[in-house]
Parts: structure tokens; C-alpha cells; sequence
């Protein structure tokens, strides 16, 4: 059923403002990835293409909008979400190989081992993941090199063992069933890139402890949220809708994930929990995150 949207509401705002970030980034990581040059042309080919794809750009539209609870430079804020988003493209480039989870399709497309060969995917994965961080120590980001140092360290560690590579190695080694498990791979594989986009912000705005935990909580509890709608989709979603694999691809490769451990009802059921928990970190900053609030339902009742 196909829901009205009230033109001024804050749904609506949302909508406008996850394209808005979308084209933004889109446009600002053309202009950031090396151009398809030269006798290496093939690999910065890929990179574009995997890059410039039409991704939903959420992490960007995260930071961007928390950006907006301070008073910082939002130009700073948007070249670190362009270094977020090519580590994101990388992870979902090498997630895709013949060796992870052999996927033919993303982003509605082939995927870019199917789109080049398999060496130059695990290039393109490569470079864009160094892309990222000379993107992000490059002196445009911003003045003080102590600032673009905590930002890049704080992508490294989300991104490295402790974060999103060690939950792709726990993810292939398989969990046991217990949801602990599944929990803390997910805080590794999708939670700790998502909650780097509110580090930006933060880090940036030299927050206050109390402002660093409430968004680092909600960050939490909607990147949680998130994955759990990724496996619900994954179960019972439409590859044409989502542009990737669906139908219980999963459970037919044999990982056990929230909806394999939970079942549809319990996953939806701990979705909506979460959705309330995120919201109400959100609470000390009164009015001025509300659309940031209004994104939990929009981000979570994704179909693609
Ligand atoms: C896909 O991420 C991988 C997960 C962590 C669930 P997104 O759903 O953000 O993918 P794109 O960037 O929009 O393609
Ligand atoms: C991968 O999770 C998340 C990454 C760190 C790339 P999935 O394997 O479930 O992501 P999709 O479903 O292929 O997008
Ligand atoms: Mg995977
Ligand atoms: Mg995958
Ligand atoms: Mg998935």
C-alpha cells in the first residue's frame, strides 16, 4: 500500500534531502576519483564505475544532516563522506567476489567483477579504499591537520579488523547460532562504517561527550536496524526492486544472519524497537533533529 506524504512534512524533507545528498556526493566524487587515463585506465574505469553507481548515499546523508546539529563547515563534512562512501563502494566491490558472496548483480547492474574480471575488481577495491584516505588528508578537507589525522584514524579503525573487514572474515567463517554472535559481526561489518558517518560531524565539531554519545547511539541502533532489514530483504525481497541477489540467498549459502536466527517476525519486531531506541537518543537536541529522526522510518522500510 502506497502511503500519502504531506508535501511540508518532515518524511517529505527527508526524501528531498537523501537526493539532494545523493547528487551531491555523486557529483563531488566525480570530481575526486582519478579520471579513466593512461595505460591504467581499465582500473580507474572500474573505480568510477563502482563508485559513481546509484547507491543510496545513506552514510553521506547521515553525516550531512548530523552535520547540521553544529556550527561546522559543511564542505569538510561532505569530502569525508565522499572518503566514507569510496570505502563503503570498496567493501561492497570485494563483498561481491567469487570468493565472498558471489554476486552477479548490484546497484541494479553487473557487478564489477562481471563488468571487468576478477583482478581488476580487487584493484578497484583497492585503490578506492587509498583513495579514501587521500581524499580525506588532503589540506581541502580541512585546515588543521589534526582534524584530517582523527579523521582518518577513526576510518581506519572502522574499517580494518576491528571493524568492517574483521565482520566480513566472521561473516564468511559463519556464526554460530547464538545472536550475540550475529549482533557483534554486524557492529563490525555494517555498524562501525555506518557510525563513522556521525564521527565526521563530531570529530570535526569537537563535540561534547553528551552529543557524542547520543548520535554514536542512535548510530548504533540504526545501523543494527539496518542490517537486520538487509537480511529481512535478502529473505524476502525482489532482486529487481533491490538490484542485487535476493530470494534467500543467505540461507542458501548457508549464513546465519538475523532472520535465519529470529525468523521474519522476530526481525521485524526488534526493527521497530530499535527504531523507537534510535529516536529517543536524539531527544537533547530538541526540534533541530527532527528530520534526522524522521529518516529511522524512511531509512528502515527501504525496499531496495
Ligand atoms: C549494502 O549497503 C550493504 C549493507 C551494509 C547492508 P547499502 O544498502 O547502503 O548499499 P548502497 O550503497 O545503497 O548500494
Ligand atoms: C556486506 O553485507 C556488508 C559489507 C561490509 C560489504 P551483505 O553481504 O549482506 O551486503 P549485500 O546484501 O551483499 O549488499
Ligand atoms: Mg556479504
Ligand atoms: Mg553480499
Ligand atoms: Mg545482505
Amino acid at each position: 500500500m502506497n502511503r500519502v506524504i504531506a508535501a511540508n512534512s518532515p518524511e517529505q524533507a527527508v526524501i528531498d534531502r537523501v537526493a539532494e545528498v545523493a547528487d551531491l556526493v555523486t557529483v563531488a566524487l566525480d570530481e575526486l576519483l582519478p579520471r579513466a587515463e593512461g595505460p591504467e585506465s581499465r582500473l580507474t574505469e572500474a573505480m568510477r564505475y563502482a563508485a559513481l553507481g546509484p547507491g543510496k548515499r545513506l552514510r553521506p546523508f547521515f553525516a550531512l544532516e548530523a552535520a547540521r546539529l553544529f556550527d561546522i563547515d559543511a564542505r569538510s563534512v561532505l569530502r569525508a563522506a565522499c572518503a566514507l562512501e569510496c570505502v563503503h563502494a570498496y567493501s561492497l566491490v570485494h563483498d561481491d567476489l567469487p570468493c565472498m558472496d558471489d554476486d552477479d548483480m548490484r546497484r541494479g547492474r553487473p557487478t564489477v567483477h562481471r563488468a571487468y574480471d576478477e583482478a581488476t575488481a580487487v584493484l578497484a577495491g583497492d585503490a578506492l579504499q587509498t583513495a579514501a584516505f587521500d581524499i580525506i588528508l588532503h589540506e581541502d578537507t580541512h585546515d588543521d591537520p589534526a582534524v584530517r589525522c582523527e579523521l582518518a584514524a577513526r576510518l581506519s579503525l572502522a574499517s580494518g579488523a576491528r571493524g568492517m573487514a574483521g565482520g566480513q572474515m566472521i561473516d564468511l567463517l559463519g556464526v554460530r547460532d547464538d545472536l550475540g554472535g550475529v549482533a557483534r559481526m554486524q557492529r563490525l561489518k555494517t555498524g562501525a562504517l555506518f557510525a563513522y558517518a556521525f564521527e565526521i560531524p563530531l570529530i570535526i565539531a569537537e563535540a561534547s561527550a553528551q552529543h557524542q554519545h547520543a548520535l554514536i547511539s542512535f548510530a548504533h541502533d540504526v545501523g543494527l536496524a539496518y542490517q537486520i532489514v538487509d537480511d529481512i530483504l535478502d529473505a524476502e525481497g525482489s532482486a529487481e526492486e533491490m538490484g542485487k541477489a535476493a530470494g534467500g540467498k543467505d540461507a542458501a549459502l548457508g549464513k546465519t544472519n538475523f532472520v535465519t536466527l529470529l525468523g521474519l517476525d522476530e526481525a521485524r519486531q526488534r526493527v521497530a524497537l530499535l527504531s523507537d531506541q534510535a529516536r529517543a537518543h536524539l531527544e537533547s537536541f530538541g526540534d533541530e533533529a527532527e528530520i534526522l529522526k524522521a529518516s529511522v522510518d524512511f531509512v528502515l522500510r527501504r525496499r531496495s
